[in-house]
C-alpha cells in the first residue's frame, strides 16, 4: 500500500488499527489533486452507500448499493466493514495504436471488506476509485463454502442526483443503441415514448430507462457523465430513471429464457460503474478514466494491426444501387468491382478495402458462411491484387444475428483469414438474435462478443463489430477491439424514413457514445443530397463537416464512405488522401454538448497537426488558438471550410479551401455555417 494525502491517512488509520465498529464514521476518499471526494459509510441498517463531492459541492448525494437473487436472500443491508485499505496508482502506458500515445492512470483508491451480521453473513468487497476527472465503483464476491454461484435478477446501484439536470440521452433498449439523441430534463426523460423506431432491424425498451454513456449538465455547469467499463461475463447496464426522486438506478438487461439477469460463477467482479465528473465539458472528451479501468494490455505485441483508413463496397448497397445479394443482377462484391476499388485505394493512399456481400448467407440473409465465397468473387485472386497494389482486404463477417452459427465457425473464419493474411474483420448482427429469447445487449450476448475478440485475437485478426455490445474501454486489455458502431452512423441518411441523423447528431455523439471508446461512424460523403437513388433523402451537414468528422470522430479504421466516383476531380478529396488515422497526441480545443466541437491531433508518423471542428443546425463564429504549435516555427494551415453560402439543407457543398501561414501566435477565426464544420491540416514549413 503506497501512501495516501495525509488527511486520508489518519482517518484511515483509526479505522484499520481498531476493530471495526458497529457504525463506522464515513470514510473519505479525494482524487489525486483534492477536487473530487467520495464518501463512503453504512445506513443505519447497514446497507452500504456514497456520495460524491466535487469542488466542495455535493454532486452525487447518497445513494445506496445492492443485489437481488433468485437463488439466496437479496444483498443489501445489515453489513458490518470489516476492514478497510486504501491503494494510489501513479503510472503511466503506452497505447499501440490510439488517440494519444501515452496515458497517465492517476487514481487514489478505497477497499471496502464488509460482511453481513450473523452466523453465516456473506462478504461482500468494494472497491472505490477517485480520479481527478470522475469516479467509479465496483462490487467483489468471493466463493464461499455456501455459494459458488450467484443469480442475479438486479443490482441496484444508485445514483442520486441533486437537481433536474439537462440530460442528453438514448432509450435503454435491450436491443440496439442506433436511436437519434434526445436533449431534455432528467425528469421528462421517457425512453417508452420512443418505442416503434421505424428504422430499427431490431427494438426492445421495456421501461423507462437510458443507456450509457449518458451525459447530464448541472445548473452549476458541472458536466456528469454515466458509464461503465470492463464488461465481462455480464449484462449491459442501463439506468432506470426515477423522475421524481431525482434517482437512477442500474437497470440490467435480461432474457426471456430465465428470471435472472446474469448468472456468474464465484469469485466474481462486476463492471466498473462510472461518473465523469467535470467542470468543462471538453475534460469529458479528453479523459482516460473509462480506459484506465481497465486491465493491461493482455495481448503484447498487436503490430500486425495497422491504423488505415478504408473505401468499401458498402455505400452502393445503402443507396441500393448494388446488392448485398447474389443473382439480383446488380451483386456488389464481385472480383472486378472489387479490383476497382483496390486501384481506387492505390491511386489515393487507403490502406484498405472492404467488401461486403462477399459469401454465402445474403440470400435469405441467414446461415452465414464465412469461409465460402459466392461464385463471382474470386477472394484468393482479390487479396492477390491488393498485396500487389500494397491495399489490404478487410473481412466482412454479417452474422445475421445468429451468435450460434457465428460460434460454430470462429475457428474456421479466423484460420481462413490467416491463411489469406487478412488482419482486419469487420462484424455485424442486423435483426432479432436468433437465439431464442436472447437480446442483444444480455450476458450471453456479452459473452459471444467477448469470445469473437478473443478467438480473432489467436489469429492476429482485428475487430470492428456493428450492432456491437457497447465500448467500456476493453481496448486497453484486447487491443484487437480496434472500433465498432453502437450508434446511428452514416447509412441512417441513406434510409432516412426519419430524415436520417440530425445536424445536431455528431454534436452530440461526441460528448456521449465517444466517451466509450472508438466509434465507425463511417463519414467522407460527398454526395450529400441523395435523391438519385432515394428520393428525399440526404446528408444533414454540410462537405466541410464531412471532412471535420476525420479528426472530430477517433477511429484507427475511418473509412471514405462514398463512391470512388464522388471523389474524383474533387479538390476536397485531398484532406482525406492528407488526413492521419493514428496519433500521438489529441485534445478538445472547445465545446459544448450538443451544440458544437473542435478537436486538434498531431499525427504520429507525420508530426503534422489536424483539427477539426463542427456544430449542430447553428452556424457558429470561434477562434481556434494554436499556441500548442511550436514556438519560433512557421506553419502552414490548409483549411476546408463552409463557403460564404454553405447551409447544411440550402447548399451544403459549398466549401472554401484556402492556404495561409500560422504559427503558435495565431489565434484563428473560424466560421461554420447551420451544419457544418472546419477541417484543417498544419504542416511545417521547410
Ligand atoms: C449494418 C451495418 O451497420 C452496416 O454497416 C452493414 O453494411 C449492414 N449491417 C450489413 O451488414
Ligand atoms: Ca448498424
Amino acid at each position: 500500500m503506497k501512501p495516501l494525502a495525509l488527511s486520508l491517512c489518519i482517518a484511515l488509520l483509526i479505522v484499520a488499527c481498531k476493530p471495526a465498529p458497529e457504525k463506522p464514521a464515513a470514510e473519505t476518499l479525494s482524487s489525486p489533486s483534492g477536487k473530487l471526494r467520495l464518501y463512503f459509510d453504512l445506513s443505519e441498517n447497514g446497507t452500504p452507500r456514497y456520495s460524491v463531492a466535487f469542488k466542495d459541492k455535493t454532486v452525487i448525494d447518497t445513494s445506496l448499493l445492492g443485489f437481488t437473487l433468485e437463488n439466496a436472500p437479496a444483498i443489501t443491508g445489515n453489513f458490518k466493514v470489516v476492514k478497510i485499505s486504501t491503494n494510489e496508482e501513479d503510472e503511466t502506458w503506452e497505447m499501440p495504436w490510439g488517440e494519444q500515445k501515452k496515458v497517465r492512470n492517476h487514481y487514489h483508491e478505497l477497499q471496502v471488506e464488509l460482511k453481513e451480521k450473523g452466523e453465516d453473513g456473506r462478504p461482500m468487497k468494494l472497491y472505490f476509485r477517485a480520479y481527478d476527472d470522475g469516479m467509479a465503483f465496483r462490487y467483489e464476491f468471493a466463493k464461499t463454502d455456501n455459494a459458488d454461484t450467484l443469480l442475479i435478477t438486479d443490482e441496484n446501484s444508485e445514483f442520486k442526483l441533486t437537481g433536474d439536470h439537462t440530460t442528453w440521452w438514448t432509450p435503454g433498449d435491450w436491443d440496439i443503441y442506433e436511436h437519434t439523441y434526445n436533449e431534455t430534463k432528467f425528469s421528462a426523460v421517457d425512453a417508452i415514448s420512443k418505442r416503434n423506431h421505424p428504422n430499427l432491424g431490431q427494438t426492445f425498451i421495456p421501461e423507462n430507462s437510458m443507456n450509457t454513456p449518458v451525459t447530464m449538465k448541472t445548473e452549476d455547469g458541472v458536466y456528469l457523465a454515466f458509464h461503465e467499463a470492463t464488461l465481462v461475463n455480464y449484462s449491459d447496464m442501463t439506468l432506470r430513471v426515477d423522475a421524481e426522486n431525482l434517482k437512477m438506478t442500474s437497470g440490467l438487461v435480461g432474457s426471456d429464457r430465465a428470471a435472472y439477469k446474469a448468472k456468474v460463477a464465484l469469485p466474481f467482479s462486476t463492471p466498473w460503474r462510472v461518473i465523469l465528473i467535470t467542470d468543462k465539458a471538453t475534460d469529458l472528451l479528453d479523459s482516460k478514466t473509462v480506459l484506465n479501468l481497465n486491465e493491461p494490455n493482455k495481448l503484447g505485441d498487436v503490430s500486425w494491426f495497422k491504423p488505415t483508413k478504408y473505401v468499401g463496397i458498402w455505400w452502393a448497397m445503402h443507396l441500393d444501387i448494388n446488392s448485398w445479394d447474389l443473382g439480383t443482377g446488380r451483386h456488389g462484391a464481385t472480383t472486378e468491382r472489387a479490383k476497382e476499388y483496390i486501384d481506387f485505394a492505390a491511386e489515393n493512399g487507403i490502406g484498405a478495402v472492404l467488401v461486403e456481400g462477399w459469401n454465402v448467407g445474403w440470400n435469405g440473409w441467414k446461415n452465414a458462411r464465412f469461409t465460402k465465397p459466392y461464385p463471382d468473387y474470386d477472394i484468393e485472386e482479390v487479396v492477390r491484387y491488393g498485396r500487389e497494389k500494397g491495399v489490404d482486404i478487410i473481412m466482412h463477417h454479417e452474422t445475421y444475428a445468429d451468435p450460434a452459427n457465428y460460434d460454430r465457425q470462429l475457428d474456421s473464419a479466423f484460420q481462413y483469414m490467416k491463411d489469406l493474411g487478412l488482419h482486419v474483420v469487420k462484424t455485424g448482427y442486423v435483426g432479432h438474435i436468433k437465439t431464442e429469447g436472447e437480446y442483444h445487449h444480455g450476458q450471453y450476448m456479452v459473452n459471444h462478443y467477448n469470445r469473437v475478440y478473443e478467438t480473432a485475437a489467436k489469429y492476429d485478426v482485428a475487430v470492428n463489430a456493428h450492432e456491437p455490445i457497447k465500448a467500456t474501454g476493453m481496448r486497453r486489455t484486447y487491443p484487437n477491439m480496434v472500433s465498432r458502431e453502437g450508434m446511428r452512423g452514416q447509412e441512417f441518411n441513406a434510409w432516412g424514413k426519419d430524415g436520417g441523423n440530425p445536424p445536431s447528431h455528431l454534436a452530440t455523439v461526441a460528448y456521449t457514445r465517444m466517451l466509450g471508446g472508438p466509434f465507425d461512424f463511417t463519414p467522407g460523403i460527398f454526395q450529400i443530397k441523395l435523391d438519385e437513388w432515394r428520393e428525399g433523402n440526404q446528408i444533414n451537414t454540410t462537405l466541410a463537416q464531412q471532412l471535420a468528422l476525420y479528426v472530430v470522430i477517433y477511429s484507427p479504421v475511418q473509412m471514405a464512405a462514398d463512391l470512388p466516383e464522388h471523389y474524383r476531380d474533387q479538390p476536397a478529396f485531398q484532406f482525406i488522401r492528407d488526413v492521419a488515422v493514428d496519433w500521438d497526441t489529441s485534445f478538445a480545443m472547445n465545446g459544448e454538448v450538443g451544440d458544437y466541437v473542435t478537436f486538434a491531433r498531431k499525427a504520429k508518423q507525420s508530426g503534422e497537426w489536424f483539427i477539426g471542428s463542427i456544430t449542430d443546425e447553428n452556424a457558429r463564429d470561434l477562434e481556434l488558438n494554436l499556441s500548442f504549435l511550436e514556438s519560433g516555427k512557421t506553419y502552414t494551415a490548409q483549411i476546408y471550410k463552409d463557403g460564404p453560402n454553405a447551409h447544411w439543407d440550402n447548399n451544403p457543398t459549398d466549401i472554401t479551401i484556402e492556404e495561409m501561414e500560422v504559427s503558435s501566435e495565431t489565434v484563428l477565426p473560424v466560421h461554420l455555417a447551420e451544419g457544418g464544420g472546419v477541417a484543417i491540416r498544419i504542416l511545417e514549413k521547410k
